[in-house]
């Protein structure tokens, strides 16, 4: 089955070889990028999707997005983590294309209304594009074919406060809302991407069967196990975006619980994301908004990394 996606993101190291899957794999047909702030400004995000679609050598629509959270202040990007450039402050081309003249809001919902029913959104960064296209077209919801977001964590504790992960951090009222809008929608969070762990023997088979994009993945990635193994001990990274993908195309490699899901949008907790199982009765109606969700609260690790390096040494 092949997947009309549209892939909403913030390149960011991990991204970019969850972008590297997208413009490789066989079943996946790339409609376009949005971009949106996060691990880096929108303007290097954009810059990271434009280049690596042309180092790619494919023509791919990258819409320009969120440069600014919903409501509260945006946070600096984390240099330290993806580099000041997106990519580990690698030396880096200059891009030669440019950003389409829709917004990405705009660029959804045109790509949604043109094909109903076939198009799935797949977030990996703040939900800012998400939610103001739910704002520009309130009929979306019943259009997409799915929305799957890399974001949120229930059990696994956060990673940027000891609650909330990063996506949901940057943006929680936009993540309010995309989580609890009509829509069917999967969480792939830390519940499920921090038990995958793309070691570097896994990225030497990548770098080698990825002859264009092998240089920006393996550099980049250079500069992020230095962080994880500073931060985390691990010699490797997790490869949050690429689990987003790894979900849509082998969903037997997680475990999946279905519920209503709630983000704390205020205060010490904001950011944090909640599962009312659908299995359980609660007091209180406010735990059960939009319709139910599903939620990966456990992975095969093991089985989504031999899924990911056989997709990138597969597909050069
Ligand atoms: O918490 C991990 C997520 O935040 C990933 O999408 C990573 O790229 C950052 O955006
Ligand atoms: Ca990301």
């Amino acid at each position: 089955m092949t997947h009309a996606i549209i892939f909403d993101t913030d390149p960011g190291v991990d991204d970019a070889q969850a972008i590297a899957i997208a413009l490789a794999h066989p079943d996946i047909e790339l409609l376009g990028m949005t971009t949106t702030f996060g691990n880096v400004t929108i303007d290097v995000a954009t810059h990271n999707a434009l280049l690596l679609a042309e180092l790619a050598e494919q023509q791919i629509p990258v819409a320009q997005g969120a440069a600014d959270p919903m409501v509260k202040t945006k946070n600096p990007p984390p240099g330290h983590i993806h580099g000041d450039n997106g990519l580990g402050n690698i030396a880096l081309p200059e891009t030669t294309t440019h950003a389409v003249s829709q917004s990405a809001p705009q660029f959804i919902v045109e790509q949604v209304n043109a094909r109903p029913g076939e198009v799935t959104l797949v977030a990996v960064g703040p939900l800012g594009n998400l939610a103001a296209a739910l704002q520009l077209d309130p009929s979306l919801p019943r259009k997409v074919k799915q929305v799957v977001v890399m974001g949120g964590s229930i059990r696994e504790g956060g990673n940027v406060t000891p609650v909330a992960e990063a996506n949901m951090f940057n943006d929680p009222h936009a993540a309010a809302r995309v989580l609890q809008a009509d829509w069917p929608l999967a969480l792939v969070g830390l519940d499920a991407t921090h038990r995958c762990v793309l070691d570097p023997a896994s990225m030497e088979k990548i770098v080698a069967g990825q002859p264009r994009l092998g240089r920006i993945l393996g550099e980049s990635y250079a500069f992020y196990r230095r962080f994880y193994q500073q931060a985390q001990g691990i010699d490797g990274c997790c490869p949050h975006d690429s689990c987003a993908l790894a979900w849509l195309l082998q969903p037997e490699l997680f475990t999946i619980q279905e519920g209503y899901l709630s983000v704390i949008t205020d205060g010490l907790a904001e950011g944090q994301t909640l599962l009312a199982p659908l299995s359980r009765e609660f007091v209180d109606s406010r735990w059960s908004i939009g319709a139910a969700k599903q939620v990966c609260m456990d992975a095969n690790g093991p089985a989504v990394i031999e899924w990911i390096v056989d997709t990138l040494t597969r597909n050069g």
